[in-house]
């Protein structure tokens, strides 16, 4: 899989290109991740790439042209990229929507910043809007990497253990609870079950205590489950 991602901070995705999982997963190969300064498209020797909106108001808006033409970069050498504009007015992103993007070779990330971009990019240059949550926040790429960390997962090999892939809302359940050593501390045990070696009650007890788990804490997703 390969992510390219448009911004005006591409340092801050160093954070997840030196650590950890997607880390990893750069070295091996399994992905790439190519951000472009969106400045470096600007058409005035100010580096701007904003404006003020017609019509007025407060904030300023990401212009047109600039982001046009980097899209249009990208696209001469990976003509079929999904071109993605990370947005609090886009689909939600749920486990469902993480696991069809993993199936795509190619996904370019817009980020915005201030108001957001002039509307003609989203009615012309992009497939589709992806939102985190409904809230603001003061950019795109904090979001783009939580897409690009949550797609990455789903992709074949890069989580070590394909177990992990079980994790909350995998099939609309919550994860069951996890224990270490030691054995007890301070008066609290670790359940038997999973002390006794039988891999039939264990696996039984942990899916009995997924389903508990959403009942307390998210029925929401058992109604998706019946549904399915
Ligand atoms: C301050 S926000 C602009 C919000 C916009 N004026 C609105 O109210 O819909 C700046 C940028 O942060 C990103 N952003 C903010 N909240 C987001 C969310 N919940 N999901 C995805 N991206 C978000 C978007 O890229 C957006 O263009």
């Amino acid at each position: 899989m390969r992510f390219d991602v448009i911004t005006l901070f591409p340092d801050m995705f160093n954070a997840i290109k030196d650590e950890g999982v997607i880390a990893r997963a750069i070295k091996k190969s399994h992905l790439s991740i190519h951000t472009w300064q969106l400045r470096d498209f600007s058409n005035n020797k100010y580096k701007n790439i904003d404006d003020k909106p017609y019509g007025g108001g407060a904030g300023m808006v990401m212009q047109v042209k600039p982001i046009r033409d980097c899209i249009h970069k990208i696209k001469q050498s990976n003509p079929k990229t999904k071109v993605i504009y990370i947005s609090p007015q886009g689909q939600p992103l749920k486990h469902k929507l993480a696991k069809e993007l993993s199936t795509l070779g190619s996904i370019t990330l817009l980020c915005g910043r201030y108001e957001g971009v002039d509307e003609r990019i989203i009615e012309h240059d992009i497939d589709m809007e992806v939102s985190i949550g409904d809230y603001v926040i003061s950019g795109g790429e904090l979001a783009a990497m939580v897409l690009i960390d949550t797609i990455s997962r789903q992709i074949p090999n890069v989580l070590s253990n394909a177990d992990s892939l079980n994790d909350s809302f995998a099939n609309n359940l919550l994860d069951h609870p996890h224990y270490t050593r030691p054995e007890v501390l301070d008066n609290q045990a670790v359940p038997e079950v999973l002390l006794s070696g039988h891999q039939a009650n264990i696996d039984t007890w942990r899916k009995e205590q997924s389903i508990k788990k959403t009942q307390e804490k998210r029925k929401d997703l058992l109604a998706l489950m019946q549904r399915k």
